[in-house]
């Protein structure tokens, strides 16, 4: 299976030494990216993340290196180039290189451009549910932007993920609004219910299209934040995301010393936390819409991979 890498034209491996250390994503993860499913050898959603990408892009003054055609076009090379019809792209943009400086470089320089394009094992998401442990979101006020600056998303993954959790459900202001690589959705008295896409969340391109898949099947949607009281109400969670696709929650945890309420001033010093110390507070009840949805998901993108095969 082919891994493959590009860097401002051209095809590398990725493992291969090619950014300068004087390189703004390096230096500052002053940058934003993509990830794109191919299916069938196809990216899937492709408009929609183009879209984003220019729509961070601009939120971060950073000058296009491509319009969004030939955006497009380097898209579609990759996953030629790659060979793979079932893979993951991943598109990175930053501010360019140029001598560390906060200030952006003057006169501005090119953008750099460098992508992955890894396989992906289809119906990998397939007969899982997950686990979910809650943590404070503590990400700046600007998740909306699919910047490169993932460090609170990685450290409540990963503490997650010690705690015996396949996901962090993070709350802001009380209430469960994403979760660190995915979005989250509750099925509540038959409704589902997910966080609005203001600021404080990313705007899913998954999201966007199950909640017009859910919309199509005449499931009910309330784009609300749920507050954590109210989780003994769910009768069912689950996330979705580009790699995670629409991924069902068997369970919630949460630790002692990971308060979610409110986030104290105190610094808070690195823990490790075993699974062993954390408590189940939620277990799903019904996951009948979920898998309903989960099955719809998958026979659209059949169908869709099929169409255009
Ligand atoms: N993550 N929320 C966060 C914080 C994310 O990082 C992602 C995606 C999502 C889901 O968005 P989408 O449906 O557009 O993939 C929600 C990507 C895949 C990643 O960082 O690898």
């Amino acid at each position: 299976m082919a891994v493959i890498g590009y860097f401002n034209g051209r095809w590398i491996d990725p493992a291969e030494a090619c950014v300068p250390l004087d390189e703004r994503g390096h230096q500052f993860g002053d940058g934003v990216y993509e990830v794109i499913r191919a299916y069938g050898g196809r990216p899937f959603l492709l408009d929609w993340h183009v879209e984003r990408l220019f729509q961070s892009m601009e939120a971060l003054r950073i000058r296009p290196p491509f319009d969004p055609g030939a955006c497009k076009d380097l898209i579609h090379a990759l996953i030629e180039r790659s060979g793979e019809s079932e893979a993951a792209i991943y598109l990175q943009v930053t501010r360019g290189s140029a001598v560390r400086n906060h200030l952006f470089p003057e006169p501005s320089v090119e953008a750099n451009v460098s992508a992955t394009v890894r396989p992906v094992k289809s119906g990998a998401t397939e007969a899982k549910s997950g686990r979910l442990l809650l943590v404070p979101d503590e990400r700046w006020l600007n998740p909306w932007i699919k910047s490169l600056n993932l460090l609170p998303n990685i450290m409540a993954k990963q503490t997650a993920h010690d705690a015996g959790a396949d996901e962090a459900l993070l709350v802001r202001d009380g209430c469960m609004i994403e979760a660190a690589s995915s979005n989250v959705w509750f099925v509540v008295n038959g409704e589902l219910v997910t966080a609005p896409a203001d600021r404080y969340i990313l705007a899913g391109i998954t999201r966007r299209f199950v909640l017009e898949m859910a919309r199509d099947l005449g499931i009910p949607v309330r784009e609300e934040k749920l507050p954590r009281e109210r989780l003994s109400e769910v009768d069912a969670i689950f996330l979705t995301g580009t790699l995670t696709e629409v991924y069902p929650i068997a369970t919630v945890v949460e630790h002692p010393d990971i308060p979610c309420a409110s986030i104290p001033a105190e610094r808070v010093p690195a823990r490790s936390v075993g699974p062993e110390q954390v408590r189940e507070v939620w277990t799903a009840r019904d996951l009948g819409l979920v898998e309903r949805l989960r099955a719809a998901f998958v026979e659209r993108v059949r169908a869709w991979a099929g169409a255009i095969a």
